[in-house]
């Protein structure tokens, strides 16, 4: 996605080899207009995979999903990182590590969110060690409903999570694929 790419050149920050910062326009400030074509541009993607709802996990992922189900006319479910106080019995869920902050968390869902017939689209800010994209589709596949594909706004090629969905069959899609920060500089995968 151009737009994404040029946005990405403009205001996106190295931080190091492994990390960009994307705070201008996805992660602390979002841009409006950006996102509906973000949204518009994965709803496009898979207009064909029979779509009944979009999963994401907060916080960053919301605003992208949030976008492609509007496009999509679905719902939009995030998991949660912290236990909500009025979780039910028998709710989901499932231990993601991150590796950016080195720790273990549970992320939750209410147990009504997926159906057994539910076709679902994960949608993700960032495509790292693909932990967070995995966990979804194990919550998925728990509540018996079945993953649509997986839909990224910024893939690091570099790192092992496309691989990783690849190999267990998930079809991904990234909207910017980004083959390396060395050096400070952002090179894409088509540059
Ligand atoms: P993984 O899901 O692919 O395994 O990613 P990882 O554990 O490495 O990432 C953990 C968190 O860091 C995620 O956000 C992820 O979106 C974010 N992240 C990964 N790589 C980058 C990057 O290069 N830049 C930025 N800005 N973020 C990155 P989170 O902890 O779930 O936080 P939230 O922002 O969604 O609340
Ligand atoms: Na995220
Ligand atoms: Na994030």
């Amino acid at each position: 996605m151009e737009e994404l790419k040029k946005r990405i050149r403009e205001d996106g920050t190295v931080i190091n080899s492994d990390i960009l910062k994307v705070d201008q326009f996805l992660n602390h400030q979002i841009d409006p207009s950006l996102l509906r074509n973000i949204g518009e541009q994965f709803a496009q993607a898979f207009a064909n995979s029979d779509v009944s709802k979009i999963l994401t996990i907060e916080s960053s992922g919301i605003a992208p999903a949030l976008m492609t189900g509007l496009a999509l006319n679905v719902p939009v479910v995030f998991a949660r990182k912290k236990k909500p106080l009025t979780l039910n019995e028998g709710s989901l869920t499932t231990k993601i590590q991150s590796y950016t902050k080195h720790l273990n968390n549970s992320v939750y869902l209410e147990n009504n969110m997926l159906s057994a017939e539910d076709h679902v689209l994960i949608i993700d800010d960032f495509l790292a060690n693909g932990e967070a994209s995995l966990g979804l589709t194990r919550l998925i596949e728990m509540a018996g409903a079945s993953v649509a594909g997986v839909g990224i706004v910024i893939e690091k090629t570099f790192q092992p999570g496309r691989t990783r969905l690849d190999h267990a069959g998930y079809s991904v899609y990234s909207l910017a694929r980004i083959s390396s920060l060395a050096n400070n500089q952002i090179t894409f995968l088509d540059d």
